[in-house]
C-alpha cells in the first residue's frame, strides 16, 4: 500500500469518528466499517479472485478504498450505490484523491431500484452495508446479480443481531449457498455461491 493511500485511509478514519461523534442525526453520519473489517474485506476481494464487485452503502468512499485495493487498485471495477447527496459528493472527491475514480461507478439513488435494473449475474462479490431492514427483500435480486461462485459479504452481524438475523436465516436456508460469520469489526457475514468462476 502506498503511503499516499495509507494516509488518506488514517484521515478518513479520523473524520469518520470525529463527524460521528459530533452528528446526533444519523444520515449525517459516516458509519464507516472498522479498519480491520476494510482489511478483511481487501482480502476476501482479492482471495476470492473477484474483479466485478457491487457495494451497497458507499457513504464517503472508505470502504470503497479498501475494496478498490482488493481489485489492485487499478484492475476491476465497483459499483457503489448511495442514496444520499451529501455522501454521494464526499465519496467522489475521496475516490479522486485515491486516484481510484476510472475503476468505480457511482450510482446515486435507492440500491432497490439498482437491483431491479441489474442484470442477472453482473457481479462476483457483493459487499452489503446499507439499510439492514431491506436486506430481506432485497434478497430475490441480489442472488440474482450474484454469478454462480460468487461471493456476498454484509457489515453488522454482531453489532446488530435482531435486525440482521432475519437476512442471515434467509441465505442459510439457501442451498445454493454456506456462511460464516467473521468476528472482525462488526461481524462480517460472508456467504459464498456453489459454482464455477466465469459461469
Ligand atoms: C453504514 S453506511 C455505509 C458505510 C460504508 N460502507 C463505509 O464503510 O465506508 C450505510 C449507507 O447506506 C446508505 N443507504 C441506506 N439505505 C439505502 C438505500 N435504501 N439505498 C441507497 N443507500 C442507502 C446510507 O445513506 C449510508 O450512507
Amino acid at each position: 500500500m502506498s503511503d499516499a493511500i495509507r494516509d488518506l485511509l488514517r484521515e478518513l478514519e479520523e473524520f469518520g469518528e470525529r463527524n460521528d461523534r459530533e452528528h446526533g442525526d444519523r444520515s449525517r453520519r459516516m458509519l464507516n466499517l472498522t479498519r480491520e473489517a476494510g482489511e478483511f474485506l481487501s482480502v476476501a476481494v482479492r482471495a476470492s479472485r473477484a474483479s466485478k464487485v457491487l457495494e451497497i452503502g458507499t457513504s464517503n468512499g472508505y470502504s470503497t478504498l479498501w475494496i478498490a485495493l482488493g481489485l489492485g487498485l487499478d484492475g476491476g471495477s465497483i459499483v457503489t450505490v448511495e442514496r444520499s447527496d451529501h455522501k454521494v459528493g464526499l465519496a467522489a472527491k475521496n475516490r479522486e484523491r485515491a486516484g481510484i475514480e476510472g475503476m468505480v461507478s457511482q450510482y446515486h439513488g435507492e440500491a432497490g431500484t439498482f437491483l431491479e435494473e441489474c442484470a442477472d449475474h453482473s457481479f462476483d462479490l457483493v459487499f452489503l452495508d446499507s439499510d439492514r431492514t431491506e436486506y430481506v427483500a432485497w434478497w430475490p435480486n441480489l442472488r440474482r446479480v450474484l454469478r454462480p461462485g460468487g461471493a456476498l459479504i454484509a457489515d453488522n452481524a454482531l453489532s446488530h443481531p435482531d435486525e440482521f438475523a432475519p437476512f442471515q436465516r434467509v441465505v442459510e436456508s439457501d442451498p445454493e449457498f454456506i456462511s460464516c460469520v467473521v468476528p472482525v469489526g462488526k461481524g462480517e457475514f460472508f456467504a459464498s455461491r456453489v459454482g464455477n468462476s466465469g459461469e
